[in-house]
């Protein structure tokens, strides 16, 4: 188990993480995430559990989550911007998460496969869930859901060829308190240079830095074609730069559409 007092002491933020709400078992801190929110919850709580029953992912999937092995968390922001500003703060989230994983010298291999998995070798270690909530037309919260594969050592069939944990990857067992701090930590440092602008322009360079496919090529794949294209960068609204066939650049919005590598998911 957690020792949750144990993360208050290791933060160094003044907002981000200072209200900490801990469940053995929930089923997704998402989900509470937005009850909290109903109930009042303050701009930077979290919520951390070590096991959830209905762990969500994107597009509607399950995000499976064994006990004790991984952080669950769920950061809860109650931002004062536009509307269409608040996805980018997925990618804010990714690059605490990989910055925080280097600062603690857990490791310098992990990448950022756009928009928001974290991966290492060709597999994935960290996904991010954003949400949003609104109240009288108008945003309310923004959820950022984060499941870190921390210390498993070993994962089902059913996802084995996509999924690794830091340990798998490093031999090393790393303290979830510490982790989820020092992302805290890194989080806060980024979102108040996300909020000077209200975009990415001061992160999109270290993001890029952490691009797997940087000047790759990839496919992308919407609803009903598949491209090959290289992959350039993001820009500093978060979409990613590719150049096409024929030489002609495109930015292509998170959300819609997902990028494979050519020989599978990285
Ligand atoms: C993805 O599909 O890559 C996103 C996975 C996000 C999982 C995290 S675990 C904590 C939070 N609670 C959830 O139910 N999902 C997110």
């Amino acid at each position: 188990m957690m020792n949750i007092s144990k993360i208050s002491d290791m933060l160094t933020t003044g907002w981000a993480g200072r209200e900490l709400i801990y469940y053995k078992e929930t089923d997704s801190t998402n989900v509470q995430g937005k009850n909290l929110v109903k109930d009042g919850i303050k701009h930077g709580a979290v919520v951390i559990a070590e096991t959830q029953t209905a762990g969500r992912g994107r597009r509607g999937r399950t995000w499976i989550s064994p006990l004790e092995d991984a952080v669950y968390m769920t950061l809860i922001l109650r931002p004062n911007i536009a509307l269409e500003n608040a996805s980018m703060l997925t990618l804010v989230a990714a690059l605490a998460v990989v910055n925080a994983i280097e600062e603690l010298q857990i490791t310098n291999a992990c990448k950022i496969k756009w928009p928001n998995d974290i991966v290492m070798g060709k597999k994935k270690v960290c996904g991010i869930l954003t949400e949003l909530t609104t109240a009288n037309n108008q945003m309310e919260s923004v959820l950022i859901g984060i499941g870190i594969n921390v210390n498993a050592k070993e994962f089902s069939e059913a996802i084995s060829q996509v999924a690794t944990s830091l340990y798998c990857e490093t031999g090393q067992l790393v303290n979830r308190e510490l982790l989820i701090a020092t992302v805290m930590n890194q989080f806060e440092r980024y979102y108040e240079l996300f909020l000077k602008t209200e975009d990415l322009s001061a992160l999109a360079e270290g993001y890029n830095d952490k691009l797997i496919h940087r000047y790759q090529d990839v496919f992308i794949e919407e609803a009903e074609s598949k491209r090959q294209v290289r992959a350039i960068g993001i820009d500093e609204r978060g979409a990613l730069i590719v150049e096409l066939q024929n030489g002609d650049m495109e930015s292509i919005i998170a959300g819609e559409v997902s990028v494979r590598g050519i020989y599978g998911y990285v």
